[in-house]
Order: structure tokens, then sequence, then C-alpha cells
């Protein structure tokens, strides 16, 4: 007998730690960019397991890959190597063009976690601890869960309850190159961390000038630059990285979400001034990097590096856009339409602020899933492979779930 999707509640309810509000369905299967769930109610994913799914669900390559290597070597432990990891870390430095070493890990957070871990351990290695300590992060920022990349993380909301903070981290305003000049004047900062594009503080590009500014003000005040591309890296943006686009050489690179394309990895990659500043024993995990997920990665990577994949993202991009200003035009529902490449955000009008979710919900009840960037934008992360048929449908279905939205 099946359990009913009610009674599959039930239980979440019951033995979840209640840190979530998930929606009321069960997702059981997905095939590219649709999900169904297992009452058989098919949806348009336009969010992709939070930007994650970027090749869809259910992709052949990623399925052989999954199936071959786990017939040979789930696990080592980094006691020991294996082939896999060891191919995607070539690949990642070979991709990255600044790249020398990759640490891998589990998860965005982790990655974020050794990145901050990395750059007090530099700063020490240069003989400037105790007074260089301070992380640089942005307001609007998403670092993750973890205590120290929750701290970095300036979203008050994020922190609240779990006081005492770690010390050491600073924040500033985003787009705002005079406010960060002058949080480092000081001289206490060893590294800036921040997203090209902002993602859960509402789907916000840093501006050219900006990403371009905080590198010459991590030379001029021999400062690191992290860039936190855990959602907006692995071709979301039309680039591999992101950075590419913004023409910014950083330090460190952060990558999860994509980078597995629904199998659970993380990276770190680290540029020639601080890949030597962790050496044996600094940093370690057990599962990071297992060959597992390594060849489920290499093969996602091999397929988001493909110039026919991220031409598609342009295209579609361009195509997202369009519709959604029609919608607007329709509607005057949008004060801003935002982002780069395929992680676009549609920011409600004033009168409107507040109803990202309840949006969402009526996108469900029409067979989309969409994602909210806080209470009031709309977050558009589909597939980087996203048919135009598929995303013609989700944004029919967009339209009749607004329409609904205002009563119409
Ligand atoms: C930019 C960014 N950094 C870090 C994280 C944290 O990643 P994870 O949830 O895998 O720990 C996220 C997750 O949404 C993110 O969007």
């Amino acid at each position: 007998m099946t359990a009913s999707t009610e009674s599959l509640f039930a239980l979440s309810e019951r033995y979840y730690l209640p840190v979530y509000r998930p929606r009321r369905i069960v997702l059981d299967h997905g095939k590219g960019a649709r999900v169904w769930d297992r009452d058989g109610r098919e949806y348009v994913d336009f969010g992709a397991g939070i930007a994650v799914n970027a090749l869809g669900h259910a992709h052949p390559a990623l399925i052989a890959a999954l199936t071959e290597q786990a017939g040979k070597l789930w696990h080592t432990s980094n006691v020991f190597v294996s082939e896999p990891p060891l191919r995607l870390a070539e690949t990642l430095v070979q991709a990255s063009g600044f790249a020398e070493r990759v640490f891998f890990c589990n998860s965005g957070a982790e990655a974020n976690e050794a990145a901050i871990k990395l750059a007090r351990k530099w700063a020490t290695a240069q003989g400037r601890a105790p007074e260089r300590r301070a992380i640089l992060s942005f307001r609007g920022s998403f670092h993750g869960r973890t205590l120290a990349a929750v701290t970095a993380t300036a979203q008050p909301k994020y922190h609240e309850g779990f006081e005492p903070l770690p010390p050491g981290f600073r924040y500033s305003d985003f787009n705002d190159l005079a406010a960060a000049e002058a949080a480092m004047a000081g001289g206490d900062v060893c590294a800036v961390l921040v997203e090209p594009v902002q993602g859960e503080g509402g789907v916000t590009p840093a501006t050219q000038e900006f990403l371009q500014g905080l590198r010459a003000l991590c030379d001029r005040h021999d400062a690191l630059l992290i860039l936190d591309e855990i959602q907006c890296g692995m071709g979301r943006t039309g680039r591999l990285f992101a950075c590419h686009g913004y023409e910014v050489v950083p330090d460190v690179v952060t990558l999860a979400k994509a980078l597995g394309s629904g199998f659970p990895i993380g990276a770190m990659l680290v540029g020639a001034r601080a890949g030597e500043s962790m050496q044996f024993g600094a940093h370690g995990t057990t599962f990071g990097g297992n060959p597992l997920a390594a060849a489920v990665a290499g093969a996602a990577l091999r397929e988001l590096s493909s110039p026919a994949l991220l031409a598609n993202v342009e295209r579609q991009s361009a195509a997202l856009r369009a519709a959604l200003s029609a919608l607007d035009a329709e509607f005057s529902l949008f004060s801003d339409i935002r982002g780069r490449g395929l992680m676009l955000g549609a920011e409600l009008r004033p009168e409107h602020a507040g109803k990202a979710g309840e949006i969402l919900d009526r996108c469900i009840d029409h067979g989309l899933l969409l994602l909210q960037a806080g209470p009031d934008v709309l977050r558009f992360v589909p597939a980087l492979n996203i048919a135009d048929a598929d995303l013609a449908e989700g944004l029919a279905r967009l339209r009749t779930a607004l329409a609904g939205f205002l009563g119409r």
C-alpha cells in the first residue's frame, strides 16, 4: 500500500526539526526541467533545487557517471587518493584561469568555512596576526549556516539567538565601493568575501566597478578577494565562472550547488597568492571529494563547460527577461527585473511587498515550482539546459498564477 501525501506530511511534521516550511506536495521523480509529485501532477521546475540541478533532473550523463562509479568505489577518505577527484581538481584549476589548488568538501557553507579559515591562516603565515583577522562581507549576502559562514552572512535575521557570534567579521553595503574602502582603511581586513551576484539576498548583481574596485582594494590593503560563486558559478551567469564575466581575478572562489548538479559536493579553489597557506593538518573533512561525488561533478562539469550550454543560458536569459517584462507590462507587478544569465529576480512593486510566498503557492497550484529571494523578490533559477518549450510552458503557468493573485 502506498502512503498518502497527507500521511507523509504528518511524518515530516512528526520527525523533522521544524527548520523548514516545505510546500505541501511530495515530489517523486523528475526529467529535465519537469518534476512529478506522487499524485502524478506535473510541474515545470524554475527553482532547480535552489539553483542546484543545473542540468535538470535525471540527466543521462550524470546517471551514467553515478552508476558507473557506484559499482567501483564510493569513498576512500582523504588518507588515500583516487582518480575522479584528482581529475575534477585538474579540470577546475584549468577552467578557472586563476586557481592552483583545490580543497573539496560537501556543501557551500563548508567551502566558505574553509575560505575563512584559509584567509586567517594566510594572514598568520605572513606574520600579521593578531591584528589582521577581519573578514569583510556585504549586507544582503548569504554564505551558509555554519557559525562562521552565518556570521559572514550580513543579515541579522540569520544571527538572532546564536550569539555570541565569532569575532572578526565586518559588514559594509553591497555595491558601495567607498563604504568598502572605509571599512578596510584600518588595515585589519585579511579577506573580502563577496557574491558576484547576491542570490538569497534578492538576486542582485555586483556592478563591474564594485567587483573590480574590491580587487584593487584587496591589492592595496594586502587582503584576499574571496568570491562566493556557490549560487552564481558553474555556468549560471552564462560563463562557467561568474568572475570571468566581470574580468576580475580572485584569490579564492567557493563552489557547491551546481558543481555536483544534485549530488552534494563543494569546493574551494585557491590561487597562487594563498595556495600554500594551508599545510598538512590545517584543515580536513572525512567525506569531501569522495570518488562518487567527484565522478558526478566531473560529468556535470563537462556538460556545464560546453559552449552550447552556455549559449543556451544567454538565449533563455533573454527570453525570460523579455517574458517577465511582458508580464509586467500586462500586470504592473514588478519594480525591477534584474540578474545575470539564468539567475534572474523580479522584485514586486511596493503595493505587493511581502507577497512573494503567496505567489509561489499559487504557482504550485498551477504546476510551476518557483523560488523567492526574500519576501519581495521572485527568483528564477531554472536548469541551464532548459528547452524553449519548458520555458514557455512555465511562463504560461506563471501568467495564470499571477492573474489569479491579482484576482483577474
Ligand atoms: C551564495 C551562497 N553561498 C553559500 C550557500 C550555502 O550553501 P549550502 O547550503 O550548500 O551550505 C548558499 C546557499 O544557498 C549560497 O547561495
